[in-house]
């Protein structure tokens, strides 16, 4: 009889054992800018949008100007760091650009957002950013 409940309750522990890593799993995978969350042909792709859409007010260089700031470098990311690419993305997406806010397609917005964080030195890698706010929530913004 006492065995019989021993069986009982390993079996149970490894069902626990089995949800708690199913709870976290988000946790791992959230991911780091320095594992490389775009690819170059999607920066490639995003640097033509860029020029097309948002350089006018941005600048070619995407340092800004006195109206619109800029999205690259030690001022981008005090405001950045921290928060996810997801909330980056929401905020592209649909407040930019300001005289035609969420005109372009998602891929054209994570297309831009790739070439952001190219010309923000963030390291390129196999698969593209996906184009959803939500799956990009789980992308802390961090300089290191
Ligand atoms: C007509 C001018 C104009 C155009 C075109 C424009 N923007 Fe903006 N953008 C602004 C202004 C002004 C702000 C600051 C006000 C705000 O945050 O809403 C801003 C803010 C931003 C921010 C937030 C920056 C920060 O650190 O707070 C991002 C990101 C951004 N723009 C991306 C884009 C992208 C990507 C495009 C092209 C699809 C674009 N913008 C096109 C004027 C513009």
């Amino acid at each position: 009889m006492y065995l019989h409940f021993l069986a009982i309750n390993k079996r149970f522990m490894k069902l626990a054992v089995g949800a708690l890593c199913l709870l976290s799993a988000p946790a791992v995978l959230s991911q780091s800018l320095q594992d490389g969350v775009y690819t170059e042909a999607q920066a490639e792709r995003g640097a033509e949008e860029y020029s097309a859409r948002c350089a006018s007010c941005h600048s070619a260089d995407l340092r800004g100007n006195s109206n619109s700031p800029s999205l690259i470098g030690l001022s981008f990311m005090f405001i950045w760091e921290g928060r996810s690419l997801g909330e980056l993305y929401e905020k592209m997406s649909t407040e930019m650009p300001t005289e035609d806010p969420g005109s372009l397609s998602q891929q054209s917005y994570a297309a831009i957002l790739a070439f952001i964080l190219q010309s923000n030195e963030f390291p390129v890698g196999n698969h593209e950013l996906p184009s959803t706010a939500d799956a990009l929530n789980s992308i802390q913004i961090s300089s290191q």
